[in-house]
């Protein structure tokens, strides 16, 4: 069968739960490959509305292998919380797995994580404040604690205390914060690898007895591709890599698995935290937009910014992730307006750039160039075959996918499972 890679192409919140878990209906297994709980995958099915933060959208499908890679930095307890959460709807998670090689966050890192974006004052990122950057920075650093330590006692005791002697020294001596403490931190996690060890594995060798085996593989994206560490808006990004490139890094497969990339976007742009967005709206038309669409972070619950759909940006995301579809969705969101605008090109003083700049300065000057297009103010959420939407949506959808340069597979008019549109 197939290996899918579905990632996320504006500054993440793109909708792609929801996608993952229509797809997910035929794959034998699915595997998270980057960012931590930093991510929120709102799913809604038969069993209730959820917000996943680790696990993968496809345990709701009793067929479907679960695994949170090892390019996936998990905070114990909060996975432990989503489990017991989802359990409590009868949600078998049996066939859950946790790769051994996948970075924990511990305590020190929320806390390192939270007194950086204070010092930081103006400047600061707007991060989730879950820990994700220290703790990647602990990885590249090689002195990060994975999953499989936890399954070692003694090892794991002797790596905790070398690493908080230096984390201490910073917490205490340049923010100011009462130490972390080695004996209730080894307990606490000690106690949560009792727990997850049932589900601690080795995980590349069971996607390559899946590729042996025939099996179909959706590899789960997070955040979004304008987030990358290298090529988004740095230094307003997450410190993963959203890219399909990294679905293989992260999950264990080589790069010549994957075969089918699907870009997911919503119909206009969104961001939360801070740095350049280039067609945000500001008044009334972006709160508009906001309550609308229900634009609030599912991790944070922080108002998303706004805008037009970025044209721009979306011709470098596909590029990026070598998209050969993408899934468009929170169309209905645009159901009521009389017009709507899609970014071209940006102009900066006098210059115009069709492309997107690589420094998040000159990203800041850029005016979005906008073409204006009707719009078909009449419902698309009952919708359920393409040839059915309005006209005026179809050529909306034509020109996006012709400034795009991708065809739209999918098309989500709505929150829940049945609201998809395949062409
Ligand atoms: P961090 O990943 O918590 O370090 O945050 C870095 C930046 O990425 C901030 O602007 C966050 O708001 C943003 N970010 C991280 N995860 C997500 C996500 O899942 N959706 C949208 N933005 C995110």
């Amino acid at each position: 069968m197939a290996v899918i890679a579905i990632v996320g192409s504006q500054w993440g919140d793109e909708g792609k739960g929801k996608i993952i878990d229509t797809l997910a209906e035929k794959a034998d297994i699915v595997v998270r490959f980057s960012g931590g709980d930093n991510a929120g995958h709102t799913v809604i099915n038969p069993y209730g509305e959820f917000r996943l933060h680790l696990i993968p959208s496809g345990i709701f499908y009793p067929q479907t292998t679960c695994i949170i890679g090892s390019g996936v930095v998990v905070n114990p307890a909060i996975l432990l919380q989503e489990i017991t959460e989802i359990q409590a709807y009868d949600v078998d998670v049996s066939r859950l797995i946790l790769s051994d090689r996948a970075h924990l966050i511990m305590p020190y890192h929320i806390l390192l994580d939270k007194a950086e974006e204070k010092r930081r004052g103006q400047a600061m990122i707007g991060t989730t404040c879950r820990g994700i950057g220290p703790a990647f920075a602990d990885k590249a650093a090689r002195i990060g604690i994975r999953a499989g330590d936890l399954l070692d006692d003694n090892s794991f005791y002797h790596h905790l205390k070398s690493v908080l002697d230096i984390k201490n020294e910073i917490l205490t001596k340049i923010y100011n914060i009462a130490p972390v403490s080695l004996e209730k931190t080894y307990e606490q996690y000690r106690d949560y690898g009792k727990q997850l060890a049932p589900i601690i594995q080795e995980t590349s060798t069971i996607l390559h007895k899946g590729l042996a085996n025939n099996d179909s593989i959706l590899l789960e994206g997070a955040q979004g591709a304008l987030l990358d560490l290298d090529f988004g808006t740095y230094p307003y990004v997450t410190s993963s890599s959203p890219l399909a490139g990294a679905g293989a890094v992260g999950s264990g497969l080589g790069p010549k698995e994957i075969n089918h990339v699907i870009g997911v976007f919503k119909a206009y742009n969104t961001r939360v935290g801070e740095g350049p967005m280039p067609t945000e709206l500001k008044g009334e038309f972006g709160d508009l937009m906001r309550e609308k669409g229900h634009e609030y972070g599912a991790t944070t619950a922080r108002p998303r910014r706004c805008g037009w759909f970025d044209a721009v940006a979306a011709r470098f995301s596909i590029q990026l992730n070598s998209c050969d579809a993408t899934a468009l969705t929170h169309l209905d969101v645009l159901d009521s307006l009389s017009t709507i605008k899609i970014c071209t090109s940006y102009q900066v003083n006098r210059e115009i750039l069709n492309y997107f700049p690589s420094k998040a300065s000159l990203l800041k000057q850029c005016q979005p160039i906008y073409e204006e297009l009707p719009g078909w103010q009449t419902s698309t959420r009952n919708i359920h075959s393409f040839q059915q939407l309005p006209a005026k949506a179809l050529a909306y959808i034509a020109r996006l996918e012709e400034l795009s340069g991708c065809p739209i597979k999918f098309i989500s008019t709505g929150p829940r499972r049945e609201q998809v549109i395949r062409r």
